[in-house]
């Protein structure tokens, strides 16, 4: 079957649950994007910046925060600030940052990723205790690159959304500490955990050194996202963003729909969830799909078919619901704010209808 290339757009009227990143600014924030105040950022001259720095920094409970262009860039410069060249940092097997940043941390920072098998992202502080250790065989320390930096995921995307309990998270970040490493929370989706848990987002990185979120996401800006942490780290990062081509110029426009997003579209997450809920539940009861309705914590629903996924994910498009295969049978779907609970009932149809075509 061809494969559609990424240029090939989507045709209007589907149900595009591939990700919550297709979200499209609303009118409210084109206008506040219109409105914006702005200037050059690489020379600290964009106000609008400079208030959502101030604003993020503010809400992740931290000193300062550098506004990027995407998560990526967010990552990719807090794992070169927190490094050296040669060190070994460790992580979940299914991060984001080792598994969908190109070869980032090796090639931006010349790290070995040293990934931990978590359960849905999650791993325990005993298993951080025996990777961090691992110079420990009776060979020189020095045979072993250090370990130096933690990265943790929340909520995990690899792990289908997964929130970590707040005690694990606050365990991990504390050993690795007591280990002398740093510490830094990927929270493209804090937001989610936040949404679904009501534990703040401050409370949830009170425990790390820095913390990136994103708000291209479930959030709906057009693009963008933040590094946050004490003052002297954020000005490393502000260097490493330069470095990797993220100073960008009049970036107040984009910046304030980050801001609009961030102060008026949080409260919207937990329909969000509710919608991952409710697809989850009626995907449950169907025969040919492995689902646990309650794995489903945010909004990502990560399934199994009893068929080839990517036949099921082209069988769907054909009707106009747009998934990603991730797997053999494996399939993901995202709920976001640009799909309503009526398109997720009729998605769920569509989806039966599918699987029952394949199964003939
Ligand atoms: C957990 C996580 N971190 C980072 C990113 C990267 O964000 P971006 O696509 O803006 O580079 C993503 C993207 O989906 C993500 O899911």
């Amino acid at each position: 079957m061809a494969s559609r290339s990424s240029h090939d757009p989507q045709p209007v009227d589907v149900i595009d649950l591939r990700s919550d990143t297709v979200t499209k600014p609303s009118k409210a924030m084109r206008e506040a994007m219109a409105r914006a105040p702005v200037g050059d950022d690489v020379y600290g001259d964009d106000p609008t910046v400079g208030c959502l720095e101030s604003r993020v920094a503010e809400v992740l409970g931290k000193e300062e925060a550098v506004y990027v262009p995407t998560g990526t860039m967010a990552n990719q410069a807090a794992i070169r600030a927190h490094t050296q060249s040669g060190d070994r940092v460790l992580l979940d097997w299914g991060t984001h940052s080792v598994r969908s940043e190109s070869g980032g941390p090796a090639a931006l920072s010349g790290v070995t990723a040293d990934r931990i098998l978590g359960k849905r992202g999650v791993f325990t502080a005993a298993q951080l205790v025996a990777t961090a250790g691992k110079a420990r065989g009776g060979r020189p320390d020095f045979c072993t690159p250090p370990a130096t930096l933690l990265c943790v995921e929340n909520t995990h995307n690899a792990g289908g959304g997964k929130v970590w309990p707040l005690d694990a998270l606050d365990e991990v970040a504390r050993t690795g500490r007591s280990l002398g490493l740093r510490t830094h929370l990927d929270g493209a989706r804090l937001w989610n955990a936040s949404a679904a848990t009501g534990v703040s987002e401050a409370r949830w990185a009170r425990e790390f050194d820095s913390v990136s979120v994103c708000f291209s996401k479930g959030l709906g800006a057009p693009l963008g996202s933040a590094v946050a942490g004490s003052r002297d780290f954020v000005q490393r990062v502000r260097r490493f963003k330069q470095l990797f081509g993220g100073g960008f110029r009049q970036a107040g426009i984009v910046a304030a729909g980050a801001l609009h997003a961030l102060e008026r579209h949080r409260d919207g997450l937990p329909l969000d969830h509710k919608k991952a809920q409710a697809l989850a539940g009626e995907l449950a009861s169907l025969p040919a799909v492995n689902l646990r309705p309650e794995s489903v914590e945010t909004n990502i629903v990560r399934f199994e078919v009893a068929t080839s996924a990517a036949n099921f994910v082209e069988a769907c498009r054909r009707e106009g619901v747009v998934m990603l295969d991730t797997g053999p049978r494996q399939v993901r779907a995202v709920t976001h704010r640009d799909v309503s609970m009526d398109e997720i009932g009729r998605a769920a149809e569509v989806m039966a209808h599918s699987l029952e075509g394949l199964q003939r």
